[in-house]
């Protein structure tokens, strides 16, 4: 099971005092060197989210890791003219379409593919046109799945915030849902991911889903490498990555 290290919060950080001062030669942290750490701690691939509002990546920020990290890079993105043509310049290798709200504090839904199906179809074959893989981030829904295999996508990221989210027997439902919407993803040829609100706790729990390929961790690391720095959260994680038994 491969690591994505989702590294907005490191923007987040450095915009919280620099956000009027772009050019400020002490910015700081650099989600350029938070990249090459991760890749140190072994990460497989970097993970950024221009948002519509700019409030943690900067553009430029994407275009200096693309540069000058050799991992490969997923951007997440709105499904939007802006934001496919910025994919369709970085080319990063992955893209993975998402909804977006001005308002919220994170992604908080999965994007609906089935209400969507032809704007997120023709995105997806933009960016596919161009040599971009595609995943879909969606709420482990049967419905939503089956609409993101017939949009031609490569790739699932099933959201797991509610399963961070859950206890008791809540919990139970969302991991039973995250097992049914793995099986039929992987049964529809799609690969399956599955990333939000994973940490080093709850991480253990995932284990049952199968066919996981690839998870998209981030606030998690980001705060463990307040203590252990970031090269160690994420060497710490994938640690605990490999006990997955996969599919
Ligand atoms: N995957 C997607 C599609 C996301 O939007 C996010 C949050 O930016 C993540 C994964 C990572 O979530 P977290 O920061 O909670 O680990």
């Amino acid at each position: 099971m491969l690591l994505g290290v989702n590294i907005d919060h490191v923007a987040t950080l450095r915009q919280a005092r620099y956000a009027l001062l772009p050019d400020s030669p002490n910015a700081e942290p650099s989600p350029l060197q938070a990249a090459l750490d991760a890749q140190a701690g072994g990460g497989d691939s970097i993970t950024i989210h221009v948002r519509a509002d700019r409030r943690h990546m900067q553009d430029r920020d994407a275009f200096e890791i693309r540069k000058a990290c050799p991992l490969p890079l997923n951007l997440e993105m709105g499904v939007t003219a802006e934001m496919t043509a910025l994919a369709l310049e970085l080319h990063p290798e992955f893209a993975c379409l998402v909804p977006e709200t001005r308002e919220e504090v994170t992604t908080e839904g999965g994007l609906d593919v089935a209400g969507r199906l032809a704007e997120v179809k023709a995105c997806v074959e933009r960016l596919q046109g161009q040599g971009i893989r595609v995943s879909l981030f969606i709420d482990p829904d049967l419905h939503q799945i089956e609409a993101a295999a017939a949009s031609g996508a490569e790739m699932i990221e099933l959201h797991t915030g509610c399963f961070a989210n859950a206890a008791g027997d809540d919990l139970e439902k969302e991991i039973a849902r995250l097992v049914a919407g793995a099986k039929a993803g992987h049964a529809a040829g799609l690969q399956v991911n599955a990333g939000h609100g994973i940490n080093y706790t709850n991480l253990h729990r995932l284990f049952v889903v199968p066919h996981l390929a690839e998870l998209n961790i981030g606030h998690s690391i980001v705060s463990r490498a307040m203590r252990v720095g970031f090269t160690a959260a994420v060497a710490e994680m994938k640690g605990l990555m490999a006990a997955y038994p996969g599919a």
